[in-house]
């Protein structure tokens, strides 16, 4: 794969108007919100849901990839055609989550390192048959007293660069996600000086590490005050913050940004997008990778019944993904 295609998956995964849907759950993840909503976290529902997601007719009006989990890649409709064909064939491109994952960062309480390398290789290479073209990898930044320390965000950011080469010499765009964590009790100066922090070190990583930025995807968290702050702040003032953060920080070169959504509610993680790109014209594209922010609606609508709800479901997610596409062009009327 040369530096060109994949310049050329990268522009594709933002193109104007589009953005991605994150459905790359682990299972203990997937868990966790089917009790949410009750629902069995067995294989099919898994699959049945995934199903839902994915085919939610005319999706790619809005949707240029999904970023799905090993087991999801592995599956197919209830037809019979494997969803990364599935995708392709509705001009959607597949993406997998590699990483394996957080854990704690020895000698540093409160931290958390993403492992995944060892046999990161071969697994690009069998994603790569499987389908998938993009590739993501998130780190997770906690804020509280003391942290994040520099031992941590240097970690987590020669993590990502190993892993953003490796995806880039096997074929697959690297989306690089490093999650500033919302919890805690920080202001959004806080946020927007580790985000600050955290992204210097992420890009100068990228850079050492010879990742080609024009074939490279960053998925941000946006500069928001911590949960349990009780700050108060408009949305314009966390589009201006996450702007001129990601302004003073990230090479203009790079293809695009996505955004998490990180547990901010459907509407404020639409509102948030639209009003960044009304204040635009911006250095690069700004879209979204949102994954609650998607589906919760959806989610909720089809757990009360599974078999009734699933086309109403499907209406849901279509409509998520019209607000945030029309946003990612600062289109969004409220
Ligand atoms: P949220 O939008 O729910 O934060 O999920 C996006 C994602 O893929 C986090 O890694």
């Amino acid at each position: 794969m040369s530096i060109e295609q994949l310049a050329e998956i990268a522009q594709a995964m933002v193109a104007p108007g589009k953005g991605i849907i994150a459905i790359d759950e682990s299972t203990a993840t997937c868990a966790k919100r089917f009790a949410g909503v009750g629902i069995e976290n067995t294989e099919e529902n898994r699959r049945r849901y995934r199903e839902l997601l994915l085919t939610t007719p005319n999706l790619s009006d809005y949707i240029s990839g999904a970023i799905l989990f090993d087991e999801t890649i592995r599956q197919s409709t209830s037809d019979g055609v494997p969803f990364a064909k599935y995708m392709m064939d509705n001009g959607m491109i597949p993406g997998i989550k590699v990483d394996k994952g957080t854990h704690n960062l020895a000698g540093c309480p409160g931290e958390v390192v993403t492992e995944g390398l060892d046999g990161l290789r071969d697994r690009l290479a069998e994603y790569y048959k499987l389908g998938a073209r993009f590739a993501k990898w998130r780190a997770v930044i906690n804020i509280g007293d003391d942290i994040p320390s520099g031992t941590c965000i240097e970690a987590n950011a020669h993590a990502l660069a190993r892993y953003a080469a490796l995806c880039q010499e096997q074929g697959l765009v690297p989306m690089v996600e490093p999650e500033i964590i919302m919890d805690g009790s920080h202001d959004i100066d806080e946020c927007f000086q580790v985000t600050e922090v955290m992204l210097r070190s992420l890009f100068a990583s990228l850079v050492e590490h010879n990742v080609v930025l024009e074939g490279c995807i960053l998925k941000a968290s946006m500069v928001v005050p911590g949960t349990t702050s009780g700050e108060q702040v408009s949305v314009e003032e966390v589009a201006a913050a996450t702007l001129q953060c990601l302004k003073s920080t990230v090479p203009a070169i790079l293809p695009g940004i996505v955004f998490l959504s990180g547990g901010q509610s459907d509407e404020a993680a639409t509102a948030h997008l639209d009003a960044m790109n009304r204040m635009g014209p911006n250095p690069w594209p700004l879209s979204f990778s949102y994954g609650r922010a998607m589906q919760a609606a959806a989610l909720k609508l089809w757990s009360q019944d599974l078999v009734g709800n699933f086309a109403a479901a499907q209406k849901t997610v279509y409509a998520r993904a019209k607000d945030n596409g029309l946003a990612a062009l600062g289109q969004w009327q409220k």
